[in-house]
């Protein structure tokens, strides 16, 4: 790997979701600043937009439900709310980031959940999913996306990025094969070369999946 900023060479040396949570809980307050301005992180942006482009409030007003699953700062939805999305829940592992998060005043509802384990919400709750850059390395590995398409009613977008450097080699791609054969999901797009980190040369896929009926 090339040297990349010094937080991302520690966040992607995690291994435990104790240590994410303590790492990310360190980092929370200069989170955003280190991100946006010192890496060039447009990845919220590129997959909000993307989301916006596949849902849209209901003629009369209502609101599509959105779980951003490991919302930070809010980044992602503070770019839903830009795009027209305001039914939006988000969870994460770390209360400082959660704390960030529900300073934007962008959220329907923030809630602290762990990702490698079953999430507390019913089956088909939500008409949309989002994930970014959390389904990463020394993060949350491909096993999660199993309760990311559980938890999307049946149809409803799953919005993720994934490194393009680990999209295969780390078995993200094989497991949504696995959820395609099992009925839970199908593999609707995925745009490799997708600018993640501008400023570090760091691409991530862009993987759209529909929930299935399973
Ligand atoms: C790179 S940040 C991305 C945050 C936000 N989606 C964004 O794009 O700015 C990764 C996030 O994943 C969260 N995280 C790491 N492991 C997690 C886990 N096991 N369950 C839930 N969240 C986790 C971290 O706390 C952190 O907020």
């Amino acid at each position: 790997m090339n040297k990349h900023h010094p937080m991302l060479e520690r966040v992607y040396a995690l291994s435990t979701p104790d240590e994410c949570e303590s790492t990310y809980d360190e980092w929370a307050v200069r989170y955003e600043h280190d991100t946006t301005e010192e890496m060039g992180y447009a990845a919220p942006e590129r997959a909000a937009a993307r989301l916006a482009e596949l849902i849209r409030p209901a003629e009369d007003g209502t609101q599509p439900s959105v779980l951003d699953a490991g919302c930070g700062t809010g980044l992602v939805g503070a770019a839903l709310a830009r795009n027209g999305l305001t039914a939006i829940d988000g969870i994460d592992i770390s209360a400082a980031m959660l704390d960030q998060a529900r300073a934007k005043g962008v959220y329907r509802s923030l809630a602290k959940a762990d990702l490698t384990r079953k999430l507390s919400f019913p089956d088909s709750g939500y008409d949309a999913v989002i994930c970014v850059g959390t389904l990463t390395e020394g993060h949350v590995g491909p096993e999660a996306m199993d309760e990311l398409v559980r938890v999307a009613r049946p149809g409803a977008p799953v919005v993720l990025t994934i490194l393009d450097r680990i999209w295969e080699p780390q078995g993200y791609r094989a497991r949504v094969a696995e959820l395609e054969h099992r009925g839970a999901a199908v593999l609707e797009e995925a745009v490799p070369g997708t600018v993640y980190h501008a400023k570090e040369n760091i691409t991530c896929t862009l993987v759209v999946l529909r929930a299935g009926t399973r």
